[in-house]
């Protein structure tokens, strides 16, 4: 099967990358790529381990073909520090303590992140909803809705 040549830009860098039509935009970042950032857990869809941010909208990476985001700008959890400087989101997981094992932290950042881009101001009840697809086995969800509504309490002021 012949493979596709795509370019990706991930994290303002652009990447030309020969696909194979199965290819899945997880495996192309961490594998290919290495963007390991972007985890790898239940590649079914269910956890949101794999989040990343493709053109604003947060996606699922393990159920995404690569070949279909020829020209895409996405952004991984990498992407996240400019600067030297953590994402307001990544210091309020840590202030909070919503980090446990890490696995599914990625995911989450990166669904709260495109999340508050698009409504920087949201209810509790939003922030919960917007985080429906994300699966933490560790931290019970309340430290981790606590760290993203702290950072939306903040970017309020
Ligand atoms: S690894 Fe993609 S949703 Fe679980
Ligand atoms: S911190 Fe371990 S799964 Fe969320």
């Amino acid at each position: 099967m012949a493979n596709i040549d795509i370019t990706l830009n991930v994290n303002g860098k652009d990447h030309r990358v020969a696909v194979r039509s199965t290819e899945m935009l997880l495996e192309v970042l961490r594998d290919r790529l290495g963007y390991v950032g972007t985890n790898k857990v239940c590649a079914q869809g269910i956890c949101g381990a794999c989040t990343v941010i493709v053109d604003g909208k947060s996606t699922t990476s393990c159920l995404a073909l690569a070949a279909q985001f020829d020209g895409a700008r996405i952004i991984t959890v990498e992407g996240l520090e400019h600067d030297g400087k953590l994402d307001p989101l990544q210091e309020a997981f840590m202030k909070h303590g919503a980090v446990q094992c890490g696995y599914c932290t990625p995911g989450f950042l990166m669904s709260a992140r495109a999340f508050l881009n698009d409504n920087p101001h949201p209810t509790r009840t939003e922030i919960i909803d917007a985080l429906r697809g994300n699966i933490c086995r560790c931290t019970g969800y309340k430290k981790i809705i606590d760290a993203v509504e702290d950072v939306a309490a903040r970017s309020a002021r």
